[in-house]
């Protein structure tokens, strides 16, 4: 049987969450300049979110640009943005065809105004879509969304509008750029990296990690079903016992 149809589609994490890693050494690899990595990503970009629309899945979140990616050489980041604007222009028509909806998390108000305003139209374009929702992480870093969370918390307190006995969970949750979006069960990173980066640290709580030695502009559909078929294999207790999952 096919990876696909070995999937149990009553079992689909709701909310998947990647971080596209690799692009730069799967470029260097073949005597590439890095960008060269960056541009092939854009399909293994197309495909998980194809692959995911398919299948059922309602969120998938993708890691494409964090804070400290400003680090990096300004040839690198003027690409990095410059791809995105291209990519914004020409995908969302596909976004339409296929009825799924962009949202974006992070400080997207300092982006190049380019991008800013092409993700704004975007999101505009496509903000009556059904099917599943794209979330493009850009400009984001966990801490970033942590600390501006607490920074709205403690104004509602300064307002009075919030007492510090009150701060709960659901408070925090909401005060989160990820506000109604359920927490992702499956996050993916490709390259070989075990590491988190600065990617949703509030929201994987719970979530089943799994990496993958894929290169990023390497990854198409049956990644994404392998990674669905190892989250499904596993045993989520919550704190539990086994014995009290399954009965
Ligand atoms: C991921 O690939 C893309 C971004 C972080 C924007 P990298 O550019 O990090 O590629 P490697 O990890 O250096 O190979
Ligand atoms: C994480 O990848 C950020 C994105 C995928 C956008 P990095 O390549 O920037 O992470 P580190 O520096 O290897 O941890
Ligand atoms: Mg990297």
């Amino acid at each position: 049987m096919d990876l696909k149809s070995r999937i149990d589609l009553t079992h689909l994490p709701e909310h998947i969450a990647i971080i596209m890693d690799g692009n730069g050494r799967w470029a260097k690899r073949q005597g590439q300049p890095r960008v060269f990595g960056h541009r092939n990503g854009v399909k293994a970009v197309r495909e998980a979110t194809e692959a995911a629309a398919e299948l059922g899945v309602k969120y998938m979140t993708l890691y494409a640009f964090s804070t400290e990616n400003w680090n990096r050489p300004k040839f690198e980041i003027n690409a990095l943005m410059t791809l995105l604007v291209k990519t914004l222009r020409t995908e969302i028509n596909t976004l339409n065809e296929n009825d799924i909806r962009l949202e974006a998390i992070g400080d997207i108000t300092k982006l190049p105004s380019q991008c800013y305003k092409e993700l704004i139209e975007g999101i505009e374009n496509t903000k009556n879509n059904k099917r599943m929702t794209l979330v493009l992480a850009l400009n984001y870093s966990a801490r970033w969304e942590i600390t501006e969370a607490v920074k709205k918390i403690a104004e509602g307190v300064a307002n009075k509008e919030i007492l510090p006995e009150h701060i709960d969970k659901r408070i925090f949750e909401n005060a989160l750029t990820t506000k109604g979006i359920p927490d992702p069960e499956l996050l993916i990173r490709t390259s070989g990296e075990a590491r988190i980066s600065n990617f949703l640290l509030w929201q994987i709580a719970y979530t089943e990690l799994y990496f993958t030695k894929i290169f990023w502009p390497e990854f198409r559909k049956e990644h994404l079903y392998k990674a669905i078929l190892d989250f499904q294999s596993r045993e989520r207790r919550f704190g539990k016992t086994s014995e009290q999952i399954v009965k």
